[in-house]
Order: structure tokens, then C-alpha cells, then sequence
């Protein structure tokens, strides 16, 4: 029972293997769903073609903040289009990124705060993404109070908090199994288990023990494993109450 709540199977590194993975290795080792992120346009059309592919493939479709600086004009009505399919469940991966930087700030919040609207007309939850932009995003989903998640969660136990209190899920990775992740750790012990999701970030963010290697979903094993031992569950519970998580999340019946 293993929920994926943010993968890229749209990801050029999967174009050798691509179908065979997803029509039948994944399938066979009990995954019960994955979304997949649009990050640009062309990933957002392959996100709906795998969707409508394979049935336990959802999909998001938003513009990431490191693709947030050449859009064209009508890049919003192009995304509302593509919100309307029906396994589309959610707007993402959309957010802050200070890190990359591959656009002004002020841009990447003007691109995030109009699809954080977007969502909230049509009623979708958002995978957010926030890269050492903790201050502002924090101050911006204070005022928008979307439903959603925030993926590969990098922050402190405390600020974990604050996006639960506004009712926010908190997405977990293959962070949570490396040695010197600290605040990931804090996280995976303290934050009531009803707030965590699992992911990969495929094909990126690999656990120990295949850090470094291409992920992808059947990984999430080891992120279940790791957050069993840290909180004293059986891995089995951790997907079970994570694969339910996901599905409030998301709106999945
Ligand atoms: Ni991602």
C-alpha cells in the first residue's frame, strides 16, 4: 500500500523504461496511486497523457517557480484548461525558490499567488514547493489558506507546525533517511502522524540505501521503514495511515 503524493515520471530519465515501469513493476508492488507534478507546459501535457493512461496515475498541473519567468500571456487560461481533466486532482508543484533563483522574486510570487487563486476557484489543493524561501511563503499561505501539501517539507519541527495549523499536510521523502538530516528526523518523530504524506520526488531524492540512484515510487518503502523505527509503528501502519492521508488530500474517494 504505498502512496505517491509527488513524482516526475514525465522526467527524461525515464524515457527508457517509462512504460514498463509504470504498466507493470509499480502496479505489482501494491501502489495504490501517484501524482504526478507538472512543472512547465510540456510536463503538465505529459502529466495528462500518463494520467489518462495508466488508472492509478493522477496528476497536477502548475507552472514551478523555476519556470516562472518566460510564460506567455495567456499562460494562466492554458493551465485552467488543463485543470478541467478529469484526473487532475490538484494545482502543482507551484512555490517559492531562492536557491536557483531562475527568476526575480517578485516574478516567482506574482506566478505562485495567481494559481494559489486559480486553486481556490476550482477547488483544488496545491503541491507547494519552497526552497529556502521559508519567511515569504509562510506570510503568503497565511493569507491565501490553501488546502494542500508542502512537498520534500525542509523546515523545522516548529515551522512544521505552523503549516498544520492552517491545515496543511506535510510531505515526507527520502530526506527523512539521511544521516545528518536533523529537522527532517524532528519532523518524522513529532508531527501527529495525521498531517504526514509520503513521496518520492522522482526521479530526484533518492533514501538510503539507493541515495543517489534514480527514484521512484517503490522507494517509499524505505522512507515507511525509516519513519516506523523513528515513531515505533510497524512500517505497514505508516503506509496504511499515509496512503489514507493522501487520499484526503487529494480528494480521493
Ligand atoms: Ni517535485
Amino acid at each position: 500500500m504505498i502512496f505517491d503524493t509527488h513524482a516526475h515520471y514525465d522526467d527524461e530519465q525515464f524515457d527508457s523504461d517509462r512504460a514498463e515501469l509504470l504498466s507493470d513493476i509499480l502496479p505489482m508492488v501494491g501502489l495504490c496511486g501517484v501524482v504526478n507534478m507538472g512543472s512547465d507546459f510540456a510536463g503538465c501535457e505529459k502529466t495528462l497523457e500518463l494520467a489518462g493512461k495508466y488508472s492509478y496515475v493522477y496528476g497536477a498541473a502548475g507552472i514551478h517557480p523555476e519556470c516562472a519567468e518566460a510564460l506567455p500571456e495567456d499562460w494562466r487560461t492554458r493551465i485552467e484548461a488543463m485543470l478541467k481533466h478529469e484526473k487532475i486532482v490538484a494545482v502543482g508543484e507551484i512555490g517559492l525558490d531562492y536557491h536557483w533563483m531562475t527568476s526575480t522574486k517578485e516574478r516567482q510570487i506574482e506566478v505562485f499567488e495567481a494559481q494559489l487563486e486559480l486553486a481556490a476557484d476550482m477547488g483544488y489543493p496545491v503541491a507547494v514547493h519552497d526552497r529556502e524561501a521559508h519567511g515569504d511563503m509562510l506570510e503568503i499561505l497565511k493569507r491565501h489558506r490553501p488546502k494542500g501539501v508542502m512537498h520534500a517539507f525542509s523546515g523545522s519541527l516548529e515551522m512544521a507546525r505552523e503549516i498544520t495549523r492552517l491545515g496543511m499536510f506535510v510531505g515526507l521523502g527520502g530526506v527523512v533517511t539521511f544521516k545528518n538530516a536533523r529537522h527532517a528526523a524532528d519532523v518524522a518523530r513529532e508531527l501527529p502522524m495525521e498531517f504526514i504524506v509520503l513521496e518520492t520526488d522522482a526521479p530526484y531524492l533518492s533514501p538510503v540505501p539507493v541515495r543517489g540512484k534514480r527514484n521512484d515510487s517503490r522507494n517509499i518503502a524505505y522512507v515507511a521503514e525509516r519513519i516506523a523505527e523513528l515513531r515505533g509503528l510497524s512500517a505497514d501502519e505508516v503506509l496504511k495511515i499515509t496512503c489514507d492521508n493522501a487520499r484526503r488530500l487529494y480528494n480521493l474517494a
